[in-house]
Parts: structure tokens; C-alpha cells; sequence
């Protein structure tokens, strides 16, 4: 680590240290306190997870920053303070936010993402930390410094969709959970995630984006040979809505413990928005799962589905597994080996 990530690395945690300390001991934290504790936040989960709140004041932090002898050059490079555009100086990135720091492995903190109060069209919800040398959206999981040893008892990953999420998963004891921070998973994300577990439990907001989102990071975790499962909460709620609306034990049996299987899931996913009074959605739906069982699946899993697909259909298995069986074959000759293969035939002296 070079001397000025240390630097950064510093500036994050002194200001990690001061939005915390305004939170829970200022008067004019208390607002951000009350919508906290409206949430369901207890002190326990604030603490463990340093939220704090960012005043709204244009020139807090980034005097804050320079009275401690930070330079105007790593104010800028942290992302803590922007430079004005018409005069000289700099001003707050965040204002009036509650803000949730974000560690790296080590907990140290390496950027923050702030939420405002009251969410309106004008304002984005979440303001997040711009990339800089020390955070990398695409590489960071949110809560790996505390998850990892969790991960590694339970040899399973619960992935959420965002940090909210996480923490509440906390109060229900479920201590094995990572987020992206509000990009899709990356392949850097998933490398990351293999060092820790081999399994991965998806449980995303029940919305079309979380069910479009987690489809395709099933895809991903299953082609990099994780033991794909994906949770599934009612409606359009987040976790997060779960575990306020039902409780976290209720969150913990019902929702992590009763996850679907990759294909499973995906089999729900093809149904959704789908009427089977119409013959097209019917018939996409058959070739939309046949697909996904093309080429990846064990015999015991074709004959399972297919026949989950003809009872859920009413079409023979018949007309199902014939319709199968061509779609593996066109798998079968789009992923035959190129001219590379050939070649090395080529030169295997005759036998005959
Ligand atoms: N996100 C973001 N910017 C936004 C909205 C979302 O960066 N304007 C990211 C955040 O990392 C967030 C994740 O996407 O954690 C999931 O978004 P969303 O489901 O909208 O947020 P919630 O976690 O449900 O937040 P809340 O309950 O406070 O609305
Ligand atoms: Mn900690
Ligand atoms: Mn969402
Ligand atoms: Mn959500
Ligand atoms: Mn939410």
C-alpha cells in the first residue's frame, strides 16, 4: 500500500469517526437518529456498522479535512470535497445524508455511501463515494470484513442487493451477507467471493429490476461453478421490507432458509409476466427453460423438469423432451471446439 492510499485511507477513517460522532452525540444528528431508529435500527447496528450523518452544510468536512493538514490535492482524490467551479476552494460532497462507510477486507474505511432523508425525483437516493485509488465499485462487496469468517463456518455467501439489506439480515442473526455496492456483480466480485464459499444464496428485492439482476447474477455464479440458490421474497419487497413487515426470525425460516435452486428459480423467473391462456407465452416459456437445461443438466434434473414442465403446461413429455433434445443438440454444436481441435486430430498418426 503506497503512502498516499495510507493518506486516503485516513482521511476516510477521520471522516468515518466525525459522521459517527455527530449521529449519536450532536443535536443536530437527532433528526437523522430518529429516522434511524424509525427503521429499526437499534444503537447495537449503528455502532457495528459506524453509521453516521453528514451535516447539511456546505463547508463541514472539507475544513474539517484541512484543519487536520490534509492537502487541497488529497481532498479531491479522496472524494470527500469537490472543487468549486467559480472561485477557489472546495465544498462537501455530502451533505445532509445519513452515511454508511464502506470498509475493505482489512475494515478500514475506503468510501461511503450517503442516503438522504426524504427521497424526491430531484435528489438521487444514494450518493456514492467517485472511484478513486483506494474504491473500486467493481471489486468492493460491502460488509466482507465482517461477513468472512461467517462465510467460512456456514461455507456459504447470502448476497444481497444493497447494504440496507445487509444490515437488516443482521438482526436476524444472518452474519454470512454481502452486497455490491449498487453495480451488477462483476467477475472481480465473484473471484473475490470464491476465496470465502463454493455456495451462494441470491436474495435480492422482489421488484422487476431485483428479479432481472438476480437472474443474471445466478447465471454468472453458476458458470463460475457456484452452487447456485436463489431466495425469493413476496411481492416487491427488499429484505430489508421483510424483516420489518414479518420479523427477522420469520426473514431467517422462511426467506433464507427456503431458497429455490438455480434452475428452479429460473423457471420461476420465466413465468413471471406470463399467461399460459396464450399460446406464445406457453410456448416461450417451454423453449426459455429447455434452454437453460440444454447442455448443463444432470439426466436426473431433465427428467425432473421436463416433467415439472408438462404438468405445469399440459403438453406431453414427450412433444417436451423431443423439443429438448434438439435444442441440445444446436448446444452441443455451438460449443464444439474450433479449428484448434481439428488440427491436433490432424496430426494423430493413422492406425488402420
Ligand atoms: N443504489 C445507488 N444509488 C441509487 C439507488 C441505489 O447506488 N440511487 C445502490 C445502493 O448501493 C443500494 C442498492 O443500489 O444499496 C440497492 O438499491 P435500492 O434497492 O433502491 O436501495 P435499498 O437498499 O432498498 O434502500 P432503501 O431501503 O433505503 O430505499
Ligand atoms: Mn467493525
Ligand atoms: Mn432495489
Ligand atoms: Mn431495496
Ligand atoms: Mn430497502
Amino acid at each position: 500500500q503506497s503512502k498516499s492510499d495510507h493518506q486516503l485511507i485516513l482521511m476516510h477513517e477521520f471522516a468515518a469517526d466525525m459522521y459517527h460522532h455527530i449521529l449519536l452525540n450532536t443535536e443536530e444528528g437527532q433528526v437523522a437518529l430518529d429516522y434511524l431508529e424509525n427503521r429499526g435500527f437499534t444503537r447495537e447496528m449503528i455502532e457495528k456498522n459506524k453509521i453516521g450523518w453528514s451535516l447539511p452544510e456546505w463547508n463541514y468536512m472539507a475544513s474539517a479535512l484541512k484543519r487536520k493538514g490534509f492537502s487541497e490535492e488529497e481532498l479531491e482524490s479522496s472524494g470527500l470535497a469537490i472543487p468549486r467551479e467559480q472561485s477557489s476552494g472546495y465544498f462537501d460532497r455530502f451533505r445532509g445524508r445519513i452515511m454508511f462507510p464502506i470498509m475493505n477486507e482489512n475494515g478500514k474505511v475506503i468510501a461511503f455511501s450517503g442516503r438522504v432523508l426524504e427521497h424526491t425525483k430531484q435528489e438521487a437516493k444514494y450518493m456514492n463515494s467517485p472511484e478513486s485509488p483506494i474504491f473500486q465499485k467493481s471489486q468492493v462487496l460491502y460488509n466482507v470484513h465482517h461477513a468472512r469468517s461467517a462465510i467460512r463456518k456456514n461455507r456459504k455467501i447470502i448476497l444481497f442487493e444493497g447494504f440496507m439489506d445487509v444490515i437488516a439480515a443482521g438482526k436476524a442473526g444472518v452474519d454470512n451477507a454481502l452486497a455490491t455496492m449498487g453495480t451488477s456483480l462483476t467477475s472481480q466480485h465473484i473471484r473475490q467471493m470464491k476465496r470465502f464459499a463454493q455456495e451462494v444464496v441470491i436474495c435480492f428485492d422482489g421488484d422487476d429490476a431485483g428479479w432481472e439482476a438476480a437472474k443474471r447474477a445466478a447465471i454468472s455464479l453458476n458458470e463460475d461453478n457456484f452452487k447456485v440458490e436463489v431466495a425469493v421474497l413476496p411481492g416487491k419487497m427488499d429484505p430489508d421490507d421483510y424483516v420489518r413487515e414479518n420479523g427477522a426470525a420469520a426473514f431467517k425460516e422462511q426467506i433464507i432458509g427456503k431458497p429455490h435452486a438455480f434452475i428452479a428459480f429460473a423457471m420461476m423467473h420465466a413465468r413471471r409476466h406470463k399467461n399460459f391462456q396464450y399460446e406464445n407465452d406457453l410456448l416461450q416459456y417451454i423453449q426459455e427453460v429447455l434452454q437453460l437445461l440444454a447442455g448443463r443438466s444432470s439426466p436426473l434434473e431433465r427428467d425432473l423438469y421436463i416433467k415439472q414442465l408438462s404438468e405445469e403446461t399440459g403438453l406431453s413429455q414427450e412433444a417436451i423432451l423431443q423439443h429438448y433434445r434438439k435444442l441440445e443438440n444446436k448446444t452441443i454444436e455451438r460449443n464444439r471446439p474450433e479449428a484448434p481441435a481439428v488440427k491436433a486430430i490432424k496430426k494423430e498418426p493413422k492406425r488402420i
